[in-house]
Formats: structure tokens, sequence, C-alpha cells
């Protein structure tokens, strides 16, 4: 029986001929699944039958092109821009109805957001690419290739290809079309200040700048008739300097609205502000509604609502309940865990793979021209191969370690039927994980992502054995039949530190009982693990400077390193990059330190504790070359991050 808390969630919900089961929706994501020519593939079939099977009522499509000379953007997206790509439309339609959903597709034209040519261009190759296109020829920072103003045909033929797209929709038994009219792609670009330099009809004034968004959308209506459902992914604060006041963003909403737009579909930010657009952890919940119910309110019409909605379905259903929202977008949430719904729906929310608000799977794969991935879910992606299909022999599995890798290899052995023991030193699982814990601004995901694995685990019925160290020479008692080794890497403070400053304390010291550093601290190293103890410090109250002798938390994923570091001088952190610890010595009990800036020359650093950072090492010399062993993690790839752990894990014994 459905909680009563999320009854809201499952109140049926109709626009125009329409009646969606539910009130949730799969935002469109952008995958790189489709096959080469913009077909959809095998991979992205499965993986949208699989999200359907989950629960939500409407999937959208992710950004599906419909002009693929200008607009694919920075990929290889699902197309719509030639009859051809109807028959795989209608078979993704038709795979997803029989699984009781709905299903939409986005029309979306990149604009100056794309980076075919400029990738080339900072590489020194010459191409034939041509430059993209925009309303003016600004330049995205995020992008740095200068684009074409586009000429009044152009935007003339640009309109009937969004009409054209629009009746292959139709055709194909898409049960709703969403234009894409925000994060800064080619309408949007019209639509702002920033963007739009233009002194013709399409520039200047409201009315001039809303015109070619307005016509498509009235375009589009024409041709699917007047019962067809039509959204808008709608810009409602680009947030970027000189981009649409939030006033002119619910004008433009009011004339859609007229135009022949019934649900809008509220989101932020653009390439140049991205934190907007997959908001990450440390930012609440639910952010950006306030924007959704303005234009709610403006236009009189029914909203989707977004930003981490799917990770607090009890928030998500409060919102719906106060009429704040009528619909509930769900972007990387179904991506961690497809049966996010089902499971929520099951009063089973405890069991649901939290997304951890890190946006790598925009960032470390789809931005880097891979497909898209995620850190705690390895199968995403790879639905179609039947992975986790049972073993054909049941082995006994024993994994030395029980970090993410070591206890992601022993949920996917078990899954597929192997009998597994999970060995870990410490007293408690978790290993790295569990020094990530403390820092406050992502502290309840990693929880949360440690306490899955644990009831996994439990539920799977894993043997786990924690306090005990296993060496070389014990691995022949465990009469395995494999034996994979995630034991994690050796984590070393830097040799010129030990030189310079003998025996200090060390980031891991900090995070494993942070109140012993009560007063004033220098953390000596900005890698992950030093940012992260600069956290738990400030956030403890201590006085806290961050040194590093080049930039801070290089290894980290862009948007999350900028959500730390905003985190940690919110905290207080004093930081100082490009300062190398020249020299050392006492003040009593007190530690004093020269520091050498490029900026600002020769720094003296009094304070209580002066504590190195740890740096990741190989740890395989470790273990006998001559045994045979699978290494997982860190324990072999030192510079591995939660990614590369979950997927050595899961591939361990995952089927190709
Ligand atoms: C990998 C990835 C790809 C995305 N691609 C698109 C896209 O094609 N079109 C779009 O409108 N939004 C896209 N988004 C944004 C999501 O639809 C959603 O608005 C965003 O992730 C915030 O929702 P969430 O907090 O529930 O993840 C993408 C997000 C991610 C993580
Ligand atoms: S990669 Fe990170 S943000 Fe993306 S779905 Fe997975 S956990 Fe969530």
């Amino acid at each position: 029986m459905t909680p009563t808390k999320l009854e809201p969630l499952f109140e049926p919900f109709s626009i125009r001929n329409l009646t969606l089961k539910n009130r949730l929706v799969q935002t469109s994501m952008y995958s790189w699944y489709a096959t080469s020519e913009g077909e959809v593939s095998d991979r992205h079939m499965a993986y949208m039958v699989r999200r359907a099977r989950g629960g939500a009522g409407l999937i959208m499509v992710e950004n599906t092109c419909i002009d693929w000379a200008t607009g694919r953007g920075s990929g290889m997206p699902i197309r719509i821009d030639e009859d051809r790509f109807i028959p795989g439309l209608n078979d993704l339609a038709n795979a997803l109805h029989r699984e009781g959903a709905k299903i939409g597709v986005q029309l979306y034209h990149a604009g100056r957001q794309s980076d075919a040519r400029a990738r080339l261009v900072k590489a020194g190759i010459a191409t034939d690419e041509p430059a993209p296109l925009s309303a003016s020829d600004v330049t995205s920072t995020a992008i740095g290739d200068q684009p074409r103003p586009m000429l009044v045909s152009e935007i003339d033929d640009m309109v009937e290809k969004f009409a054209a797209a629009a009746l292959r929709a139709v055709n194909a038994g898409i049960d709703v079309i969403e234009v894409h009219a925000v994060h800064g792609y080619l309408l949007t670009q019209f639509f702002s200040p920033q963007t739009n330099h233009r002194d013709d009809e399409y520039g200047g004034s409201l009315e001039n700048r809303a015109r070619f968004l307005r016509r498509v959308v009235r375009r589009v209506r024409e041709v699917v008739g007047p019962d067809y459902p039509l959204i808008c992914r709608f810009s409602a604060d680009e947030r970027v300097p000189g981009g649409a006041s939030i006033e002119d963003n619910l004008q433009l909403a009011r004339w859609l609205a007229e135009d022949g737009i019934d649900v809008f579909n509220v989101s932020a930010g653009t390439y140049e502000a991205r934190q907007w657009i997959y908001v990450p952890a440390g930012v609440e919940p639910g952010v950006l509604v306030p924007l959704a119910t303005a234009v709610r309110e403006a236009t009189g019409k029914p909203v989707i609502g977004i930003s981490r909605l799917g990770m607090d379905l009890p928030k998500a259903a409060e919102f719906v309940a106060s009429g704040a929202i009528d619909l509930v977008g769900m972007g990387r949430s179904q991506l961690a865990d497809p049966d996010t719904v089902a499971k929520n729906r099951a009063g089973r929310a405890d069991d649901v793979r939290p997304c951890i608000a890190c946006a790598e799977c925009a960032r470390e794969f789809i931005a880097k021209q891979k497909r898209m991935q995620c850190v705690v879910n390895p199968e995403l992606g790879y639905e179609f191969r039947g992975t986790m299909r049972p073993a054909p022999v049941s082995q006994r599995i024993v994994v030395i370690g029980a970090g993410p890798a070591g206890m992601e290899a022993a949920r996917s052995a078990a899954i597929r039927g192997h009998d597994v023991v999970l060995v870990e030193a410490e007293p408690e699982i978790g290993g790295q994980l569990r020094h990530s814990l403390l820092p406050r601004f992502h502290r309840q995901e990693m929880t949360s992502l440690l306490n899955w694995w644990k009831r996994e685990l439990d539920r799977l019925k894993v043997e786990i054995r924690v306090g005990t160290r296993v060496r070389a020479e014990m691995l022949n008692d465990f009469a395995a039949d494999q034996i994979m080794v995630a034991s994690g890497a050796l984590w070393q403070p830097p040799a010129h530190l030990v030189e310079l400053l003998g025996d200090r304390p060390t980031s891991h010291d900090v995070l494993l009982d942070v109140a012993a550093f009560a007063g004033s601290a220098v953390v000596i190293g900005g890698t992950e693990a030093g940012l992260n103890a600069a956290l738990a410090l400030a956030e403890a109250g201590t006085e806290t400077t961050l040194v590093d002798d080049a930039t801070i938390g290089p290894e980290i994923s862009d948007l999350m390193r900028n959500e730390m570091l905003h985190q940690a001088r919110e905290a207080g952190v004093r930081i100082i990059e490009n300062a190398a610890v020249v020299s050392a010595g006492r003040e009593g009990a007190r530690s004093v330190l020269g520091l050498r800036t490029a900026d600002t020359g020769d720094i003296t650093v009094t304070v209580d504790h002066a504590i190195v950072s740890l740096k990741p090492t190989s740890a395989v010399s470790e273990w006998n070359a001559e045994q045979d062993l699978r290494f997982l993690g860190t324990v072999a790839t030192p510079a591995g991050r939660l990614y590369q752990a979950t997927q050595d894990g899961f591939w361990a014994t995952a089927e190709y």
C-alpha cells in the first residue's frame, strides 16, 4: 500500500487528451546511448524500459535533435530530423506503453552550446565543422567557440524543422512533445539579453527576443492539433550575469501559455551556471521549486518542479500537496536507482540506492564524450546485457577489504548466486566512504549510500568478518575459488613534508577524531582527503587554513569541487593555493610554518595543529605476485575515486 505521505504523488494527472498514471516524470537526460547515427539503440531501449518499469508516469526521451548538421550540440543525441528515425522512436514508445508509462520527446537545438568544432580547434586540428549557430556572436565561456548569428531565413527554416520534428513525434506514437527552451540552448539564446545583441525583429525588445520561441511553439501547436499535450522546458532564471530576469521570463511564460503550452517544466542555469542545471550535494532538494511555483502563478498552467526531488519523494509529495508544483521531475535519482518510485511506493524507501548528487554522470562522462554512467550504479547503460544473470556455477568468493570496491564486489557476486565472504580489517565496513562521512555538506548522501550497501549485503546474506586483517600468507586458508583484494591504497604523507615537519597528524587522523583538533589548524595538501579534513575541522569549530603548493582538489569533478570549495569558504576555511611550506618550527605546543606563496610572498602561520594530507599509493606489492588475485579499487589504482571502485567491484563478476 502506498505510504499516506506519498499519496499525492500517485494521483493521476491529465494534460489535454493524455492521462498520466501518477505525478512522477523522468526528465530528459542526454545519455549518448543512441547509435552513432542517432537512432534508438538496444542500449537506449533497455535503459528506458528499465526506468519505465520503475513506475514513473511519464518518461522523457533525452534532448532530441531537430537538425543534425547544426543543432546536435556536443555529441550524438537521439535524432528526429528525418523520417527514418520514426520507427525506432515508435518501438520505444510501444515498449514504454507496455510498461504503463507515457513517453515524451524533447525537441532541441543546442545553438552556441556546441563544442563539436571547439574541441578540434583547441587541439590545433583543421576542420570544416561549421561555426555553431546562435542569436548573436557571443561566445559561451563554457565552450570557447564564437557562434555565427542566424540569418532570418535560417530562423524561418528552423521553425519549420521544429514543426517537422513535432509531426514525426506524433507519427511515432509519442504522447507528449516538450520544446527545449532552457539550460542556455538555442531558443534561450534568443530570449536572453546576454546572448542576443541583434537589432532586427528578433532582438532588442522583450517581444522581439521572444519571437523565435513563440513562432516555434505556435507552429508546433498547429502541427499537433488542439488536443495534443505540449510542454515547454522552461528557463525561469539563467543565473548568469546579464541573463534574462525572472520578471521577463514570467512574461515569456504568459505568452507561451497563450501560444499553446500546457505545462511548464521549470529549470534554471546554462552551461555557464551548470550548478543550477544539476544542483550538487549540499544544496537542499527542491531549491528550484519556488521558480516553478512563480511560473504556475503567472500562467495558471501546471508545472513540473525539479532539483533533487527524486532523492526526497516525501518532500516532493509535500510540494504537490501544497500546490507548489503539479508534477515531480526526477533526473539523477532515476539513474542511481531505476526502482526509486516503486520502492518508495512499496514503503521500502531505505532500499533505494541513493544518488549522491555528485553530477559526475553529466560532468565526467557526457561532457567528456563518454556514455552516461553513474558513480553509484555501475549497471546504468548495461541493462541490455543482462549483466546480473545467475552465474552458471556458484563459486566461493572471498573479498578482502570492505570499502566501496569490496562492498560492490560482494554485492554483485552475491546477486549472481556466489557464496561470498567479505573480510575487513577495521571494526566497521565502509573504507574510504567512512572518511567522507564527516563533512556536513554531503554527510547525508554518503551515510545513505553506506547504509544502503550494508542493507544490501545483509539482504544478500554476505558473510562479513570485521576486525580481521588478512595478509598474503593467510589467503590459502580461505579455500576460495576466487580471491579479490580491495583493501585500499597505502595512504602516506609526501616524503618532503615528512622530512621538513617530522611526524605529524594526518588527514585520516582528523576524520577519525575531529574533536582532538580543537583550536586552530593548518591542513597541508589540498587533495580530496585534505579538503574533506579541512571542511570537517572548520565545521567542528576549528579555525582552519588549507594550503596547497598548486591548486586544491584537481582530481575532484568540477561541480563537486566548486561546491566543496564553496562549503569550505562558508565554513570559514582560509584557502591558500600555490603556497609551499618552506620552514617549520615550534612555539611551545604550537606549530609555526613558513609559507612561500606565488601571489603574496612569504607568510607565517602559527597554529595548534599542523596536519598533513595523505596521498594514496599502490598497495599491490603487499600481496604475493604468485597468487591468482584480482585487485579492485585503489589498491591497484590509487588515484581512483568512488566511480572506479564501484565499477571494479561490479565488473569483477558481472557478465559483459
Ligand atoms: C546526465 C544528464 C543529462 C541531462 N540531459 C538533459 C537533457 O537532455 N535535457 C534537459 O532538459 N535536461 C537534461 N539534464 C537535466 C535533468 O533533466 C534534470 O533537470 C537535472 O538533472 C536536475 O534534476 P535532478 O536534481 O532530479 O537530477 C540532464 C541531467 C543529467 C544528469
Ligand atoms: S553519477 Fe552521481 S549525480 Fe549522477 S546519478 Fe550517479 S550518484 Fe547521482
